[in-house]
Protein backbone atom coordinates (compact mmCIF):
# COMPACT_ATOMS: atom_id res chain seq x y z
CA UNK A 1 0.00 0.00 0.00
CA UNK A 2 1.35 3.68 -0.89
CA UNK A 3 0.48 6.11 1.43
CA UNK A 4 1.00 10.15 0.65
CA UNK A 5 0.44 12.20 4.03
CA UNK A 6 0.55 15.75 5.05
CA UNK A 7 1.64 17.41 8.05
CA UNK A 8 0.84 20.80 9.08
CA UNK A 9 0.14 20.80 13.12
CA UNK A 10 2.73 23.63 14.11
CA UNK A 11 5.58 25.10 12.10
CA UNK A 12 6.73 22.63 9.78
CA UNK A 13 5.17 22.03 6.55
CA UNK A 14 5.85 18.21 5.55
CA UNK A 15 4.87 15.85 2.46
CA UNK A 16 5.82 11.73 2.78
CA UNK A 17 5.14 9.27 0.16
CA UNK A 18 5.98 5.43 2.49
CA UNK A 19 4.85 2.14 0.99
CA UNK A 20 4.06 -0.57 3.73
CA UNK A 21 2.42 -3.65 3.96
CA UNK A 22 1.50 -5.26 7.10
CA UNK A 23 3.84 -5.98 9.71
CA UNK A 24 6.59 -5.41 7.37
CA UNK A 25 8.94 -2.91 7.68
CA UNK A 26 7.93 0.59 5.95
CA UNK A 27 9.76 2.24 2.94
CA UNK A 28 10.04 5.94 2.66
CA UNK A 29 10.22 6.53 -0.70
CA UNK A 30 10.06 10.50 0.10
CA UNK A 31 10.02 12.82 3.10
CA UNK A 32 9.86 16.25 2.98
CA UNK A 33 10.06 18.90 5.27
CA UNK A 34 9.93 22.29 5.10
CA UNK A 35 10.49 24.10 8.79
CA UNK A 36 9.35 27.88 9.35
CA UNK A 37 11.83 28.07 12.17
CA UNK A 38 13.96 30.55 10.92
CA UNK A 39 10.54 32.92 9.93
CA UNK A 40 9.23 32.19 13.67
CA UNK A 41 12.61 33.45 15.25
CA UNK A 42 11.88 36.54 15.16
CA UNK A 43 8.96 36.34 16.97
CA UNK A 44 10.69 34.75 19.46
CA UNK A 45 7.75 31.35 19.21
CA UNK A 46 5.12 30.34 16.45
CA UNK A 47 2.91 32.77 15.41
CA UNK A 48 -0.72 31.31 14.21
CA UNK A 49 -1.50 33.17 11.19
CA UNK A 50 2.10 33.62 10.03
CA UNK A 51 2.44 29.69 9.93
CA UNK A 52 -0.72 29.21 8.80
CA UNK A 53 -0.02 31.25 5.59
CA UNK A 54 3.60 29.56 5.17
CA UNK A 55 1.60 26.07 5.25
CA UNK A 56 -0.15 27.42 2.23
CA UNK A 57 2.81 28.49 0.42
CA UNK A 58 4.64 25.39 0.36
CA UNK A 59 2.85 22.36 0.89
CA UNK A 60 2.06 22.52 -3.08
CA UNK A 61 5.96 22.35 -4.21
CA UNK A 62 6.54 20.10 -1.73
CA UNK A 63 3.85 17.57 -2.57
CA UNK A 64 5.62 18.00 -6.19
CA UNK A 65 8.89 17.63 -4.44
CA UNK A 66 7.64 13.93 -2.58
CA UNK A 67 6.24 12.49 -5.77
CA UNK A 68 9.35 13.73 -8.12
CA UNK A 69 11.40 11.47 -5.14
CA UNK A 70 9.47 8.52 -4.67
CA UNK A 71 9.17 8.41 -8.45
CA UNK A 72 5.19 7.89 -8.46
CA UNK A 73 2.46 9.66 -9.67
CA UNK A 74 -1.01 10.92 -7.08
CA UNK A 75 -2.97 8.29 -9.02
CA UNK A 76 -0.48 5.84 -7.84
CA UNK A 77 -1.39 6.34 -4.72
CA UNK A 78 -3.99 4.68 -2.60
CA UNK A 79 -4.39 6.62 0.84
CA UNK A 80 -3.94 9.80 1.41
CA UNK A 81 -3.45 10.69 5.15
CA UNK A 82 -3.50 14.21 7.13
CA UNK A 83 -2.34 15.00 10.72
CA UNK A 84 -5.82 16.42 12.07
CA UNK A 85 -4.84 17.43 15.47
CA UNK A 86 -3.47 18.23 17.88
CA UNK A 87 -2.12 21.39 16.78
CA UNK A 88 -2.90 24.87 15.62
CA UNK A 89 -6.66 25.18 13.96
CA UNK A 90 -5.60 27.21 11.58
CA UNK A 91 -2.32 25.55 10.57
CA UNK A 92 -3.87 21.85 11.13
CA UNK A 93 -6.65 22.82 8.20
CA UNK A 94 -4.11 23.05 5.73
CA UNK A 95 -2.85 20.10 5.99
CA UNK A 96 -6.12 18.40 6.24
CA UNK A 97 -7.87 19.91 3.48
CA UNK A 98 -4.92 19.75 0.77
CA UNK A 99 -5.01 15.46 1.94
CA UNK A 100 -8.45 15.34 1.40
CA UNK A 101 -8.86 17.19 -2.27
CA UNK A 102 -6.11 15.18 -3.30
CA UNK A 103 -8.39 12.31 -2.08
CA UNK A 104 -10.93 13.60 -4.15
CA UNK A 105 -9.17 14.08 -7.11
CA UNK A 106 -7.64 11.04 -7.40
CA UNK A 107 -10.69 9.14 -5.68
CA UNK A 108 -8.75 7.67 -2.97
CA UNK A 109 -9.61 7.32 0.93
CA UNK A 110 -8.49 9.73 2.95
CA UNK A 111 -7.48 8.73 6.89
CA UNK A 112 -6.99 11.52 9.15
CA UNK A 113 -4.08 10.68 12.14
CA UNK A 114 -3.22 12.16 15.59
CA UNK A 115 0.06 13.47 15.39
CA UNK A 116 0.86 12.10 18.76
CA UNK A 117 0.30 8.54 17.00
CA UNK A 118 2.83 9.45 14.09
CA UNK A 119 5.12 10.30 17.21
CA UNK A 120 4.44 7.10 19.35
CA UNK A 121 5.10 4.93 16.55
CA UNK A 122 8.23 6.70 14.75
CA UNK A 123 10.45 4.32 15.94
CA UNK A 124 8.94 1.11 14.56
CA UNK A 125 9.03 2.64 11.39
CA UNK A 126 11.64 0.00 10.27
CA UNK A 127 10.37 -2.94 12.02
CA UNK A 128 6.39 -2.43 10.92
CA UNK A 129 5.25 -4.41 13.82
CA UNK A 130 4.77 -2.58 16.86
CA UNK A 131 5.78 -4.75 19.82
CA UNK A 132 4.65 -4.31 23.58
CA UNK A 133 7.05 -1.58 25.57
CA UNK A 134 6.57 1.24 27.52
CA UNK A 135 7.19 4.87 25.14
CA UNK A 136 7.58 8.12 26.25
CA UNK A 137 6.84 10.94 23.62
CA UNK A 138 8.78 14.27 24.55
CA UNK A 139 7.76 16.85 21.94
CA UNK A 140 6.76 20.92 22.34
CA UNK A 141 3.57 20.03 22.82
CA UNK A 142 3.57 17.11 25.04
CA UNK A 143 5.13 14.99 27.48
CA UNK A 144 3.64 11.71 27.76
CA UNK A 145 4.28 8.17 28.90
CA UNK A 146 2.05 4.99 27.63
CA UNK A 147 2.16 1.62 28.17
CA UNK A 148 1.54 -0.16 24.76
CA UNK A 149 0.35 -3.63 24.12
CA UNK A 150 0.47 -2.97 20.05
CA UNK A 151 -0.66 -1.05 17.40
CA UNK A 152 -4.43 -0.33 18.46
CA UNK A 153 -3.98 -0.88 22.61
CA UNK A 154 -2.08 1.49 24.68
CA UNK A 155 -2.82 3.62 27.67
CA UNK A 156 -1.99 6.86 29.48
CA UNK A 157 0.64 5.81 32.43
CA UNK A 158 1.46 9.59 33.00
CA UNK A 159 2.08 13.30 31.56
CA UNK A 160 3.02 16.93 32.26
CA UNK A 161 0.55 18.76 34.93
CA UNK A 162 2.32 22.13 33.27
CA UNK A 163 4.58 22.53 30.83
CA UNK A 164 6.11 19.78 27.96
CA UNK A 165 9.28 19.05 28.27
CA UNK A 166 10.36 20.69 24.87
CA UNK A 167 8.12 23.86 26.03
CA UNK A 168 10.56 24.09 29.30
CA UNK A 169 13.36 24.04 27.01
CA UNK A 170 11.94 26.67 24.67
CA UNK A 171 11.04 28.93 27.90
CA UNK A 172 13.80 28.87 29.67
CA UNK A 173 16.17 29.27 26.19
CA UNK A 174 13.94 32.59 26.11
CA UNK A 175 14.95 33.52 29.33
CA UNK A 176 18.72 33.14 28.81
CA UNK A 177 17.99 35.11 25.84
CA UNK A 178 18.79 32.18 23.39
CA UNK A 179 16.86 32.15 20.37
CA UNK A 180 13.71 30.12 19.69
CA UNK A 181 13.35 26.89 19.17
CA UNK A 182 15.61 26.56 22.56
CA UNK A 183 15.91 23.15 23.10
CA UNK A 184 19.00 22.94 20.00
CA UNK A 185 19.91 25.70 21.35
CA UNK A 186 20.36 24.53 25.11
CA UNK A 187 21.85 21.49 24.23
CA UNK A 188 24.76 23.61 21.98
CA UNK A 189 24.97 26.03 25.02
CA UNK A 190 25.25 23.02 27.63
CA UNK A 191 28.23 21.09 25.75
CA UNK A 192 30.65 23.76 27.53
CA UNK A 193 28.93 23.75 30.64
CA UNK A 194 29.05 21.73 34.28
CA UNK A 195 25.46 19.56 34.97
CA UNK A 196 26.15 20.04 38.35
CA UNK A 197 26.86 23.35 38.56
CA UNK A 198 23.46 24.45 39.63
CA UNK A 199 21.03 21.91 42.16
CA UNK A 200 18.05 22.51 40.04
CA UNK A 201 14.99 20.91 41.78
CA UNK A 202 14.03 16.83 40.24
CA UNK A 203 10.01 17.99 40.40
CA UNK A 204 8.01 15.22 41.61
CA UNK A 205 10.33 12.56 41.40
CA UNK A 206 9.55 11.72 45.14
CA UNK A 207 5.71 11.56 44.19
CA UNK A 208 4.81 7.89 43.54
CA UNK A 209 3.15 8.95 40.59
CA UNK A 210 4.14 9.28 36.84
CA UNK A 211 3.13 12.59 36.22
CA UNK A 212 5.49 15.21 35.61
CA UNK A 213 5.67 19.10 36.14
CA UNK A 214 8.46 21.59 34.73
CA UNK A 215 7.30 25.12 35.84
CA UNK A 216 9.13 24.82 39.27
CA UNK A 217 12.15 24.18 37.34
CA UNK A 218 11.55 27.06 34.91
CA UNK A 219 11.22 29.31 38.19
CA UNK A 220 13.94 28.05 39.46
CA UNK A 221 15.93 29.18 36.97
CA UNK A 222 14.59 32.51 37.16
CA UNK A 223 15.07 32.92 40.45
CA UNK A 224 19.23 31.73 39.88
CA UNK A 225 19.24 34.39 37.26
CA UNK A 226 17.91 37.71 39.65
CA UNK A 227 20.09 36.13 42.11
CA UNK A 228 23.50 35.97 40.12
CA UNK A 229 22.54 39.37 38.60
CA UNK A 230 20.24 41.05 41.19
CA UNK A 231 21.02 44.85 38.24
CA UNK A 232 18.69 43.25 35.64
CA UNK A 233 18.14 39.33 35.92
CA UNK A 234 20.11 38.84 32.59
CA UNK A 235 22.47 35.87 32.75
CA UNK A 236 26.33 36.50 33.70
CA UNK A 237 27.42 35.62 29.77
CA UNK A 238 30.31 33.12 31.84
CA UNK A 239 27.54 31.05 33.64
CA UNK A 240 25.27 30.85 29.97
CA UNK A 241 27.36 26.97 30.07
CA UNK A 242 26.71 25.85 33.72
CA UNK A 243 22.97 27.37 33.70
CA UNK A 244 21.64 25.35 30.49
CA UNK A 245 23.78 22.28 31.29
CA UNK A 246 22.33 22.13 35.22
CA UNK A 247 18.80 22.69 33.44
CA UNK A 248 18.96 20.22 30.96
CA UNK A 249 20.82 17.74 33.31
CA UNK A 250 17.33 18.41 35.33
CA UNK A 251 15.24 17.44 32.37
CA UNK A 252 16.82 14.57 31.82
CA UNK A 253 16.67 13.04 35.43
CA UNK A 254 12.99 13.20 35.95
CA UNK A 255 12.68 12.08 32.22
CA UNK A 256 14.77 9.04 32.40
CA UNK A 257 13.83 8.40 36.35
CA UNK A 258 10.05 8.50 35.55
CA UNK A 259 10.46 5.99 32.23
CA UNK A 260 12.26 3.22 34.19
CA UNK A 261 9.60 3.48 36.50
CA UNK A 262 7.06 3.34 34.72
CA UNK A 263 8.62 0.41 32.46
CA UNK A 264 8.90 -1.58 35.90
CA UNK A 265 5.41 -1.06 36.81
CA UNK A 266 3.79 -2.04 33.20
CA UNK A 267 6.15 -4.97 33.25
CA UNK A 268 7.87 -3.56 29.47
CA UNK A 269 11.25 -4.90 28.77
CA UNK A 270 11.61 -2.25 25.55
CA UNK A 271 11.58 1.48 25.88
CA UNK A 272 10.74 3.29 23.19
CA UNK A 273 11.78 7.48 22.59
CA UNK A 274 10.32 10.02 20.86
CA UNK A 275 9.61 13.79 19.90
CA UNK A 276 11.82 16.31 18.83
CA UNK A 277 13.13 16.46 22.08
CA UNK A 278 14.49 12.93 22.02
CA UNK A 279 16.83 14.33 18.99
CA UNK A 280 18.90 15.73 22.39
CA UNK A 281 22.17 14.20 22.60
CA UNK A 282 22.29 13.88 26.61
CA UNK A 283 19.18 12.65 26.76
CA UNK A 284 20.23 9.56 24.45
CA UNK A 285 22.98 8.91 26.09
CA UNK A 286 21.25 9.28 30.00
CA UNK A 287 18.52 6.64 28.49
CA UNK A 288 21.31 4.53 26.87
CA UNK A 289 23.17 3.98 30.24
CA UNK A 290 20.07 3.48 32.60
CA UNK A 291 18.43 1.14 30.01
CA UNK A 292 21.68 -1.07 30.14
CA UNK A 293 22.12 -0.98 33.70
CA UNK A 294 18.23 -1.58 33.97
CA UNK A 295 18.52 -4.65 31.23
CA UNK A 296 15.75 -2.67 29.26
CA UNK A 297 15.97 -2.58 25.34
CA UNK A 298 15.99 1.15 24.12
CA UNK A 299 14.42 2.17 20.86
CA UNK A 300 15.25 5.61 19.58
CA UNK A 301 13.22 6.99 16.37
CA UNK A 302 15.78 8.33 13.53
CA UNK A 303 16.71 11.83 13.98
CA UNK A 304 15.12 12.38 10.84
CA UNK A 305 11.62 10.63 12.39
CA UNK A 306 12.47 12.93 15.87
CA UNK A 307 11.22 16.38 15.18
CA UNK A 308 7.93 17.17 13.03
CA UNK A 309 7.40 15.15 9.57
CA UNK A 310 4.61 13.74 7.88
CA UNK A 311 6.70 9.90 7.44
CA UNK A 312 5.42 9.31 10.83
CA UNK A 313 2.31 10.64 9.83
CA UNK A 314 2.68 8.26 6.87
CA UNK A 315 3.31 4.89 8.94
CA UNK A 316 0.68 5.46 11.48
CA UNK A 317 -1.95 5.73 8.72
CA UNK A 318 -0.79 2.72 6.81
CA UNK A 319 -0.84 1.10 10.90
CA UNK A 320 -4.76 2.39 10.62
CA UNK A 321 -5.54 1.64 6.74
CA UNK A 322 -4.39 -2.18 7.51
CA UNK A 323 -6.99 -2.79 9.94
CA UNK A 324 -9.43 -1.24 7.89
CA UNK A 325 -9.67 2.21 9.10
CA UNK A 326 -10.97 5.46 6.76
CA UNK A 327 -11.68 8.72 7.96
CA UNK A 328 -15.25 10.66 6.30
CA UNK A 329 -14.12 13.60 4.08
CA UNK A 330 -16.40 15.59 6.38
CA UNK A 331 -13.94 14.99 9.24
CA UNK A 332 -13.22 17.86 11.36
CA UNK A 333 -9.70 19.32 12.93
CA UNK A 334 -8.86 18.90 16.04
CA UNK A 335 -6.74 21.74 17.73
CA UNK A 336 -7.09 19.65 21.52
CA UNK A 337 -7.21 15.92 20.05
CA UNK A 338 -5.90 13.87 22.84
CA UNK A 339 -4.27 10.64 22.10
CA UNK A 340 -5.78 8.58 24.95
CA UNK A 341 -9.20 9.99 26.13
O1 LIG B 1 8.15 16.95 18.13
P1 LIG B 1 8.45 18.38 17.82
O2 LIG B 1 9.30 18.67 16.61
O3 LIG B 1 7.15 19.23 17.68
C1 LIG B 1 6.04 19.07 18.52
O4 LIG B 1 5.20 18.19 18.23
O5 LIG B 1 6.00 19.82 19.50
O6 LIG B 1 9.17 18.97 19.11
C2 LIG B 1 9.64 20.28 19.16
C3 LIG B 1 10.31 20.51 20.48
C4 LIG B 1 10.69 21.97 20.74
O7 LIG B 1 10.26 22.32 22.02
C5 LIG B 1 12.21 21.96 20.64
O8 LIG B 1 12.84 22.95 21.45
C6 LIG B 1 12.53 20.56 21.14
O9 LIG B 1 11.53 19.75 20.56
N1 LIG B 1 13.86 20.12 20.71
C7 LIG B 1 14.87 19.82 21.56
C8 LIG B 1 15.99 19.51 20.76
N2 LIG B 1 15.61 19.61 19.44
C9 LIG B 1 14.31 19.99 19.43
N3 LIG B 1 14.91 19.82 22.90
C10 LIG B 1 16.08 19.49 23.48
N4 LIG B 1 17.21 19.20 22.80
C11 LIG B 1 17.20 19.18 21.44
N5 LIG B 1 18.32 18.90 20.77
ZN1 LIG C 1 5.34 16.85 17.03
Amino acid sequence: MLVLALESSCDETAAAIVRGEPGEPADILASEVASQAEIHRQYGGVVPEVASRNHSLHLRPLVEQATRRAGVGLRDVDLFAATSGPGLASSLLIGATAAKALAVAAGRPFLAINHLEGHLFSPFVDRGRIPPHLALIVSGGHTLLLDVAGASDYRKLGTTRDDAAGEAFDKVAKMLGLPYPGGPEIEKTAAGGRPDAFDFPRSMLRDPGLDFSFSGLKTAVLYTLTDRNPEDGTPLPDDLPDLCASFQQAVIDVLVAKSLRAAKRAGRDTLALSGGVSLNRALREAFAGACRDAGLELLTADPSLCGDNAAMIAFAALLRAHRGHRSALDADIHPNLPLVP
